[in-house]
């Protein structure tokens, strides 16, 4: 065990470097979710993430098209108003002929997704400049297609594997039981590649939604578990005074103007710091998108429990 680094052997430059490294990691988490968030919620026609909406993006839905799951979810802020949305369902639901496609439709796309549907745009998308791409996308919805996933998974693994192992060797030179530690760096991999496997199986079979939300959840938690931890155990032990001290080779005369210049500072841009939120709550975006979150952990956990026949209710 001699080699064996920890984080009291880390100078005070390293920590500083690892700490940004971290907040970054963590601070990228959230943005997931907001994207898991915006990129999902409503595809069952209902605003808010659900488990069904989950099981629609990998599974499809027999009652869905392709169109109407996007204007239902992630496309429903392009369109400039809401009943242009319930033309365009209409539209669908009554056959997607084309002479009210040519009326009533083709205008409503013209003025807000062209921009981005097109060759023009060059970005890629399914264009919907004539009929005939249009009426494609009304067919039945049947979920993710596998070259989608397949790119998503390469990116994922590719992605994350790094996020993970620098996250892990960081958490490494934490001081906690060896055989926490041990479980602690494999979780979150076990769980990565377990959800890429279940958006697969969803695909296939939509139970698998649940697996799918289950092991995403527990690679959020085990991630961010190896961040604070590791946090902690770098800045608390070495908050004592005479480390600091010794960390900045200053006399005490010295520390004590620096520590009032460093203290004033820090309360100036707590202070920043909070008039910023309490703005950025005032905008009630925010606040919308923290109370959707929580109901969503919520009905996660209730359609589990609601869902599973009784002699089958493991958890
Ligand atoms: C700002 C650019 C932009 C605009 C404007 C836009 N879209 Fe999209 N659209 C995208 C992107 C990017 C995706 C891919 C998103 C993804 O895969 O999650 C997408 C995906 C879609 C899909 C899903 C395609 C599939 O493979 O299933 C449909 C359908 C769609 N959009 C319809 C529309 C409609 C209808 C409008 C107009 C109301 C619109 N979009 C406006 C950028 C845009």
């Amino acid at each position: 065990m001699a080699n064996c680094q920890r984080f009291s052997d880390v100078s005070v430059s390293e920590r500083i470097l690892n700490s940004l490294f971290l907040l970054s990691i963590a601070l990228g988490y959230l943005f997931s979710l907001g994207q898991v968030f915006f990129v999902h919620q409503g595809r069952d026609g209902e605003s808010g993430l659900s488990i069904s909406d989950i099981v629609i993006a990998y599974h499809g839905s027999p009652e869905q098209t392709r169109l109407a799951a996007a204007i239902n979810g992630p496309m429903a802020g392009n369109l400039r108003s809401p009943a242009d949305k319930e033309i365009i369902l209409d539209w669908i639901d009554s056959g997607a002929r084309q002479a009210i496609f040519d009326v009533q439709v083709a205008p409503i796309l013209q003025r807000d997704c062209l921009g981005c549907h097109s060759p023009a745009s060059g970005m890629n998308l399914p264009p919907l400049t004539s009929y005939e791409q249009v009426v494609k996308l009304t067919e039945a919805d049947r979920g993710a297609s596998i070259p989608s996933l397949v790119r998503v998974s390469h990116i994922h693994l590719f992605g994350i594997a790094f996020i993970l192992f620098f996250v892990g060797k960081l958490f490494v030179l934490c001081e906690i039981p060896v055989w926490l530690k041990r479980l602690t760096i494999g979780i979150p991999f076990m769980s990565m590649l377990t959800d890429i496997f279940a958006w697969y199986l969803t695909r296939k079979t939509p139970e698998f939604a649940y697996l799918l939300v289950l092991s995403g959840g527990l690679m959020g938690l085990s991630l961010n578990f190896q961040i604070l931890l590791s946090l902690y155990q770098m800045w608390l032990p070495a908050m004592k005074m005479e480390s600091l001290q010794s960390a900045l080779r200053v006399t005490t005369g010295q520390m004590k103007t620096n520590a009032s210049i460093v203290a004033v500072g820090l309360i100036k841009s707590g202070q920043r710091l909070i008039s910023w939120w309490q703005a950025l709550l005032a905008g009630k975006g925010m606040q919308r998108f923290i109370e959707k979150l929580k109901k969503l952990l919520f009905d996660v956990a209730d359609s589990i429990k609601n869902r599973l026949p009784n002699d089958r209710r493991l958890f």
